[in-house]
């Protein structure tokens, strides 16, 4: 017993905290070493519907940082939605061979895969050719996301597709993945059939919830007589799709009722939203705005209906946050997808007790969701490597330590001097302000934006980790360079805001970076001229109107927003609209006089007039910083220029060429 302590007290590597979450596990006849599991995401790593090492290494990576389960991202069944492009092809033998790799390298560092099968019946928004393609459902239902009026499936075509399926879980098998997952959520095809909205058949697959949920029902239970009893199956499932006509939770739980007693489904796994309709859409890709953890009561409420465990996902970020979903029994399983996408290490940190140490992922859905639905790798805006681990590797020490300078303590700079120190270079981070962080203080300054400002929390911790020097309220002169004698100077000294050139008179024309910090007060009639359209223009909209202004929103683009990823536009528009805020695209801002402010329609070239306007707040183009160029003077001394230094940018730029200029010293 004595000896029993004295090994528990010395075992500082296992965290106690997150007990629970640490525990084994099984689903079905998959054992996983601990409760957390990585929810299917597209990748974008695959090529030409398979596998490639790009995809390997990436799971490699979640594998070895400790993750309990891999669930892979949605693969296509049937030429009806191939889109080799963008997804696997689980129709076709050619897959086996890679995922048949990839399961077995992340196997052997401790971690099973499942696959899962997908159809998005009418959400299709990607073609093979440029034209629109034809879409199939169960019936001709148009969607509002995509604006698709799909074919209703014949018969025989349904039939078809169940076959399809069966055949593509028999592939995953025959790959030697531990298990199958059946996407059945988020309004895509087979809750299409399951929803009398969209499903308005008279035939066998139509009508009573016993007939909508055939497809599904003869899905299950063929793949599973294909797959057999020692491979996982299980069913992905949307309580809440968060959107007028979507399916009722009471429906979909009576699915689930039914499902669990027919006894082929090992696990249910919730999660919310829908793709049928942009307020749906917004809660399968969760942005900071809304909670951490929202999809928990689902599954809770799910768990009292059924018998099979319960997965659940949707911004999960924090150790503490997944383990109170265990320890309050809401839910089997919590998933990370994005917190991993941010930090692969997630689960080794917090099973060593280093859980502050954990990159936690902000909810922006900038690299990430907005790389995927652009055709790109998904990566994230904090951790570079992340969906380049087999381009970019492992950092490699440097060859001999040097003397690095880093002046700019924004987000570039401060990623550049952490890759330098963690490659054993000397470093000192020389920053002008009081504080690290240059624009993300701003943005976090923002109404529902202070989680943004984990971005510098985070670089931080790293800086502290990697033993980087910092000095803020330093604004460094030729004296102060040469007190630290450098062989390398990284120049990170970011943007600075500017007015546009234009004519005003009797109206106050102030930048939006004045107001969001305080300095500059607006009157109460406030126009924004947004050049920008970025997450300035919309927060300092957000902010005035609840501050109680009248808030008019004049963009230079076709809406309001347009440059920051679709899923935290929209939901942004949604709160300004809330608020009364008026928005106007295409408008150029070319002046203000006499208490009216003018633009021009930017394609028309008529003049749009905002009249009794007391201050015009403008978002225009930044201007990059080169004040430090006069070390390019200095001899002996190499210089690199990174981000909003070179071009104003956002801070996925920023932190890349921080990353990539880091990697080069
Ligand atoms: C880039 C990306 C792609 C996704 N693709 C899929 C998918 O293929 N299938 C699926 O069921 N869910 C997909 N999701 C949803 C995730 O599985 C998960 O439910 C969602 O991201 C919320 O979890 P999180 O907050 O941990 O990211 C995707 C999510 C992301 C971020
Ligand atoms: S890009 Fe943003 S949302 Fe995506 S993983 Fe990184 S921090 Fe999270």
């Amino acid at each position: 017993m004595l000896i029993f302590h004295f090994i528990k007290l010395f075992q500082p590597q296992i965290s106690v905290m997150y007990e629970q979450l640490l525990q084994p596990f099984e689903l079905g006849p998959t054992r996983v070493r601990n409760r957390i599991f990585n929810p299917p995401h597209g990748t974008t790593l695959g090529h030409q519907g398979v596998v490639r090492e790009n995809l390997i290494a990436y799971h490699l990576a979640r594998a070895r940082g400790g993750i309990g389960l891999i669930i892979m991202e949605s693969m296509t069944v049937h030429p009806s939605y191939g889109f080799e492009d963008a997804f696997l092809y689980a129709g076709s033998d050619r897959v086996i061979e890679g995922l048949n790799r990839l399961g077995r390298r992340c196997r052997d560092e401790g971690t099973p895969v499942f696959g899962q099968l997908f159809h998005a019946g009418r959400a299709v928004r990607l073609s093979h050719d440029g034209s629109r393609p034809l879409s199939y459902s169960a019936s001709d239902v148009p969607d509002e996301r995509y604006r698709v009026v799909p074919v209703p499936m014949p018969q025989d075509m349904v039939w078809e597709l169940i076959e399809s399926y069966v055949d593509a879980a028999g592939r995953l098998a025959d790959a030697e993945l531990d298990g199958v997952e059946i996407l059945a959520s988020m309004g895509y095809l087979i809750a299409q059939f399951l929803n009398p909205e969209t499903n308005r058949r008279d035939d066998e697959f139509g009508g009573s919830l016993e007939n909508r949920m055939r497809f599904l029902r003869e899905i299950i239970n063929r793949s599973r007589a294909r797959i057999g009893f020692d491979k996982t199956l299980g069913v992905r499932v949307t309580l809440d799709e968060k959107t007028e006509k979507g399916l009722s939770a009471a429906e979909m739980i009576e699915v689930c009722r039914a499902l669990d007693k027919d006894g082929q489904v090992d696990y249910f796994s919730v999660i919310a939203g829908s793709s049928a309709a942009p307020d749906g859409w917004i809660h399968v890709f969760p942005p900071m705005a809304i909670a951490p953890g929202f999809v928990a009561d689902d599954a809770a409420q799910l768990k009292q209906a059924v018998s099979k465990p319960v997965l659940v996902a949707g911004r999960i970020n924090h150790p503490q946050l997944a383990e109170e979903v265990i320890n309050q029994g809401k839910a089997d399983m919590v998933g990370l997808a994005r917190a991993l996408i941010a930090d692969p290490e997630f689960v080794n940190k917090m099973a060593s007790g280093r859980g502050e140490d954990i990159r936690a992922c902000v909810g922006c859905n900038q690299a990430c969701v907005g790389h995927r639905l652009a055709h790109f790798p998904v990566s994230c805006i904090q951790n570079p490597l992340s969906g380049r681990e087999h381009s970019m590797g492992k950092l490699q020490a440097a060859a001999q330590s040097r003397k690095v300078l880093v002046i700019g303590g924004g987000p570039a700079g401060m990623k550049a001097a952490v890759v330098a120190a963690e490659r054993g270079h000397e470093v000192e981070l020389h920053e002008k302000d009081s504080r690290l962080g240059g624009q993300v203080n701003l943005a976090e300054a923002l109404p529902g934006r202070a989680e943004f400002g984990g971005v510098t929390a985070n670089l931080q911790r790293e800086l502290e980790q990697a033993g980087v020097a910092i000095r803020c309220n330093s604004l460094l002169d030729a004296a102060g360079l040469r007190a630290f004698d450098p062989d390398h100077v990284v120049i990170a000294t970011g943007a600075s805001t500017r007015l546009p050139e234009v004519d005003a008179d009797d109206v106050d024309i102030v930048d939006a970076w004045s107001v969001i910090r305080g300095d500059t007060r607006a009157g109460k009639n406030v126009v924004i001229a947004d050049w920008s359209c970025d997450w300035a223009g919309l927060g300092v909209a957000e902010k005035l109107a609840r501050d109680g202004h009248y808030v008019r929103l004049l963009s230079g683009a076709s809406v309001a927003g347009e440059s920051i990823q679709a899923i935290v536009r929209d939901q942004w528009i949604g709160v300004l609209h809330g608020l009364g805020v008026e928005m106007t695209p295409y408008a150029r801002f070319y002046g203000a006089l006499d208490g009216d402010a003018f633009f021009q329609h930017m394609t028309s070239g008529k003049e749009i007039v905002c009249e009794q306007v007391d201050t015009v707040v403008t978002c225009f183009a930044p201007q990059a910083n080169r004040e430090c160029a006069w070390v390019e003077q200095i001899e002996g001394i190499s210089v690199s220029w990174i981000g909003d230094a070179v071009s104003p940018r956002t801070v996925e730029e920023a932190v890349l060429e921080g990353f990539q200029s880091g990697r080069e010293i």
